[in-house]
């Protein structure tokens, strides 16, 4: 195993994207951020020294961080901001982890623009489980705003209403030939005939599931989030922020010229966003022009296609990559996750639009949880969080009379190696949305899902234990359910959010506290001398 140093320069750079140029926070002056390449097993070092007027920290989505939490990154959950001339080194190992993951800033909305690709190879002479591909490249699925992000969001937190919606989606930065404003510098991916490519996909949008399509080919899944999937061909695949997907795309079509396009899925009754991101895939050798063949992605209430993409994925779960799937549950949770209405007087309607989880609105405390659980330092956080809604939920597509929420800083307590099921479920109150739920720390199986109320007599009957997907981040359908299970081998604070930037900001968030074993290696590491204090 090596070690692997990169060095993250925060700083302002001017972008131009839909004929208009603005300054944005960046990695090193790139937009998307560089992408981070290890092997399994390998140590990574990354030095974020900040240049910007912004606090910052870094999270590195979906890498397990055993027993280091330290370098997990969202900002005042395992750390304090790294604040303006501050530096920090990220100092973490991928225990047995390889595939697609990326990293993005976990403050503010500066995940925006703050992010990029982490390719985690196998370890040296050991060979994917499906026919080597002849290239792989990564391909980051974006939002991009016309105005200052930040400025999009405090508009909306002082006006209590939503934040207006992105003006373009972008695929590797850009939206593509979709607007005269941006016919120049789309993706192009240049395949040779009969090759196979590995398209390592990331939804990185900030609100926005996705539907993306390559013209005229199939592409074959192969892996979600970092784990081995049963190989399936599908046309669409569905994508939520925050998780990955490999595809293997062969090319053994007529050449030419082909549009790779993406764009929104969102069941919810509310169209709101329409702008598809356009790339090509170009045979070598033809003229660009020569066959144009149009793509068109399901529409953005497509249903239909995204439950049946839901539905093929299946953990590999073959000898040397077995689904460890928890059969004896310990710790059994419902959480009602959606959105609610509380009074604010000083907002446009007297109210403002509030999320949260068992009817708790998350509010970030000003001291690192981790640090607070880690030191003993009491009246940070409560260890009370609800394991069940505090009022049995029923859902029945209208509201109760009381949309209010609570507001904690609540964390759920969980025993080391102690086995935990969690269902989701959407409450649908305001309107029934989906929630892509990220778990920090770990990688759960999703083992059931399904519409309106979640049964607890009849639907654990049907709950697939032998080959469900593994994975960090799971969408729970709208006005539905979703269950997962997970084993708590990883001591420390782990932040669980829907992923979906808006949810979170308005308090769809809530963490576990892991308790440390009794074992040598089964306790949090001491915190590195550089850590950033609040
Ligand atoms: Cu990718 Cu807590 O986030």
């Amino acid at each position: 195993c090596r070690v692997r140093h990169y060095k993250f320069n925060v700083v302002m750079n001017n972008t131009t994207r839909l004929c208009a140029t603005k300054p944005i926070v960046t990695i090193n002056g790139k937009f998307p951020g560089p992408t981070i390449y290890a092997r399994e097993d390998d140590t990574v070092l990354i030095k974020v020294v900040n240049h910007v007027k912004y606090n910052m920290s870094i999270h590195w989505h979906g890498i397990r961080q055993l027993r280091t939490g330290w370098a997990d990154g969202p900002a005042y959950i395992t750390q304090c901001p790294i604040q303006p001339g501050q530096t920090y080194v990220y100092n973490f190992t991928l225990t047995g982890q390889r595939g697609t993951l990326w990293w993005h800033a976990h403050i503010l909305w500066l995940r925006a623009t703050v992010h990029g690709g982490i390719v985690i190879l196998p370890k040296l002479g050991v060979p994917y489980p499906f026919p080597k591909p002849n290239k792989e490249v990564v391909v980051l699925l974006s939002e991009w705003w016309k105005s200052d992000v930040e400025a999009v969001i405090n508009e909306a937190l002082k006006s209590g209403l939503a934040p207006n919606v992105s003006d373009a989606h972008t695929i590797n930065g850009h939206p593509g030939p979709v607007s005269s404003c941006s016919s120049q510098g789309g993706y192009n991916l240049q395949v040779d005939s009969g090759k196979t490519y590995m398209l390592r996909v990331i939804n990185a949008a900030l609100n926005e599931e996705l539907f993306f399509k390559v013209a005229g080919h199939k592409l074959t899944v192969v892996e979600v989030d970092a784990v081995y999937t049963k190989p399936f061909k599908t046309d669409t695949i569905l994508i939520a922020p925050g998780q990955t997907t490999n595809v293997l795309l062969t090319a053994n079509r007529a050449t030419g010229k082909y549009l790779v396009a993406a764009s929104p899925f969102m069941d919810a009754p509310i169209a709101v966003d329409n702008v598809t991101a356009i790339a090509t895939v170009h045979y070598s050798g033809t003229v660009a022009s020569l066959t144009t063949t149009l793509t068109k992605t399901p529409p953005q209430n497509a249903t239909p296609v995204a439950t049946n993409f839901v539905d093929s994925l299946r953990s590999l779960n073959s000898k040397k990559f077995p689904a460890k799937v928890p059969l004896k549950i310990e710790h059994s949770l419902l959480f009602t996750v959606g959105l609610g209405i509380n009074p604010c007087a000083t907002c446009t309607n007297g109210s403002r639009v509030v999320a949260s989880v068992n009817n708790v609105s998350f509010v970030m405390p000003s001291t690192a949880l981790l640090q607070a659980h880690y030191f003993n330092i009491s009246g940070v956080f409560t260890d009370d969080f609800p394991g069940n809604p505090p009022v049995q939920f029923n859902y029945t597509g209208t509201g109760p009379k009381n949309l209010a929420t609570m507001k904690g800083t609540r964390l759920y307590r969980l025993a080391y190696n102690s086995t935990v099921q969690v269902v989701l479920q959407d409450t649908g109150i305001i309107t029934p949305e989906n929630h892509p739920v990220h778990l920090h720390g770990f990688n759960f199986f999703v083992v059931g899902r399904g519409l309106g109320n979640f049964n607890p007599k009849k639907d654990p009957k049907k709950f697939n234990l032998v080959d469900p997907v593994e994975r960090n981040t799971v969408s729970v359908p709208s006005g539905g359910w979703t269950a997962f299970r997970f084993r708590a081998d990883n001591p420390g604070v782990w932040f669980m959010h829907c992923h979906l930037e808006v949810h979170t900001t308005w308090g769809l968030k809530m963490a576990f506290v892991v308790d440390n074993g009794k074992g040598p290696n089964e306790s949090v590491l001491p915190p590195p001398s550089d850590l950033p204090t609040c």
